[in-house]
């Protein structure tokens, strides 16, 4: 089964004929609302908004881990997660689609890992995205037609204010191309589960300071609902294309990380 964490502005999935709609409660919490689960293109995938429905829960108040262990306890092997973020680099303008490659985490204070009790566990994660399920997508937007921009460094900043002028430029000059509040932990935890998973960003405005006009969750929200028809696009092709077994290495991530 495949799990989509939506983003702002996608808090559903047309086109998913919904069987049932699952309550999960996690050692660590519950999860941001129930899981929706049903078919596409005939994969099985299974849906929940990550700041709820409706929006009400702020990317720092998220309880990531117990996202993530729900979608383990329905039996998710791989989650797509779509993100909308400020744009940094020159070539990350409104509108554009990324499937970040890298990421830089300067997120404090949110409960990040699975193993903080008595087993010390240090998870590889040199390549945070699953290259299959990277590369799956990579294959629907060439399907589709639709553009991707395929190597990225997300930063991860834990909001909920937006950042300043400075630290834009700091964050272009550490490598970043783009910037949003809820990529992290939610690729490490997914790696401490051995769960695939694969970022899919929409660039939503221009990241502070660089365009010189104020920035507004106005056009957050208009920008992911431009994007929406192709990310469902996006998504379905995916589907069809993922292979059905698991042949990277996220499944092995725990072989070798404990102490
Ligand atoms: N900064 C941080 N998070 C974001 C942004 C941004 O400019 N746009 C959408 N999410």
């Amino acid at each position: 089964m495949i799990g989509i964490i939506g983003g702002s502005g996608l808090y559903e999935m047309e086109g998913i004929v919904i069987k049932e709609a699952k309550k999960i409660s996690t050692p660590y919490g519950d999860p941001s609302d129930v899981y929706r689960i049903g078919e596409i293109s005939g994969i099985e995938v299974a849906f929940l908004p990550r700041h709820g429905y409706p929006h009400s829960i702020a990317p720092h108040k998220i309880n990531y881990r117990a996202n993530i262990w729900g979608f383990r306890e329905i039996g998710v092997e791989r989650i797509i997660s779509v993100n909308a973020v400020g744009g940094i680099g020159r070539e990350m303008v409104p509108g554009t689609i990324v499937l970040p490659d890298q990421i830089i985490d300067m997120t404090e204070s949110r409960k990040s890992t699975f193993y903080d009790g008595e087993e010390i566990v240090h998870v590889d994660f040199t390549e945070p995205y699953c290259y299959e399920l990277r590369s799956a997508i990579i294959s629907a937007g060439e399907k589709t037609g639709i553009a991707l921009k395929q190597k990225a460094t997300y930063i991860c900043v834990n909001g909920p204010r937006l950042e300043t002028a400075a630290e834009i430029k700091a964050f272009s000059l550490l490598g970043a191309d783009v910037v949003g509040m809820t990529g992290m932990p939610e690729a490490s935890l997914a790696r401490e589960l051995a769960i695939c998973f694969a970022g899919i960003a929409v660039v939503t405005n221009y990241a502070a300071g660089i365009s010189g006009k104020k920035l507004t969750t106005t056009e957050v929200k208009e920008g992911m609902a431009g994007a929406t028809e192709k990310l469902k696009l996006l998504l379905r092709e995916t589907f069809s294309i993922t292979p059905h077994s698991r042949n990277c290495a996220c499944k092995e991530a725990l072989k070798d990380a404990k102490m």
